[in-house]
């Protein structure tokens, strides 16, 4: 199975996949990391796994739609089964949603539809909710709402700042992440409508709904 990781930024996320299959834990193999920001620390991590890489950056282009056919051109020649966003802060839409419809996931820092868009641990925290999390769904039209495939809950303490929840859910997203794509790749997904239903999977559980199997 050939994944692409999509990033913007540090990619926390994307060192976590890389390092579950470096460990064997996850059976896939990056075929190409594409990043919209050409200073993205994600593209330092590429160079030092020897993963291929490529800056496609969106000023390059005259509007959104030519900038999103540069993108899927890209997949479609890498052969990639399975498009992870992990820490892309752009908004994909017709043209990408439709190549890669339900095959494109994304991980989101709240519990959707809670907090889309940018900066969702920062609007949990000024919302006052006391529960926030991260959420692993299909890419869709409307940002961050696609089909849910599993979502992880935290509490948000009096003491809490932005950089402390972003801290308590980024290990959850890591574990979350990499449990959605293990399970996508072993074809155990299965969407009907919004529904999503990972056979076998145990549910009922919290603070991961699923339970995590792997990791
Ligand atoms: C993660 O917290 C991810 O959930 C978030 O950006 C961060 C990227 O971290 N994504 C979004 O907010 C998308 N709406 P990383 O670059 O270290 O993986």
């Amino acid at each position: 199975m050939r994944i692409a990781v999509l990033v913007s930024g540090r990619g926390t996320n994307l060192q976590a996949i890389i390092d579950a299959i470096e460990s064997k834990k996850l059976n896939a193999e990056i075929g190409i990391v594409i990043s919209d920001k050409e200073k993205a620390l994600a593209l330092e991590r590429c160079k030092r796994h020897n993963i291929k890489h490529k800056v496609i950056k969106p000023s390059d282009f005259v509007n959104r739609e030519s900038f999103e056919e540069a993108l899927v051109e890209s997949l479609v020649l890498e052969g990639i089964n399975l498009v992870v966003l992990a820490g892309f802060m752009r908004v994909l839409g017709e043209k990408f949603v439709e190549a890669f419809n339900l095959r494109a996931i994304n991980i989101h820092p709240a519990i959707t539809p809670a907090f889309a868009g940018i900066k969702a641990q920062k609007k949990a925290i000024e919302f006052g909710a006391l529960i926030s999390g991260c959420s692993v769904h299909f890419v869709s039209k409307e940002v961050d709402m696609g089909p849910v495939i599993v979502q992880a809950c935290v509490p948000i303490e009096p003491s809490d700042c932005e950089e402390s929840l972003s801290e308590k859910i980024l290990k959850l997203e890591h574990r979350c992440l990499l449990q959605a794509i293990s399970w996508i790749l072993a074809n155990r997904v299965k969407v009907v409508g919004r529904k999503v239903l990972v056979e076998g999977a145990k549910y009922g559980t919290l603070p991961v709904n699923p339970a995590l199997e792997e990791f």
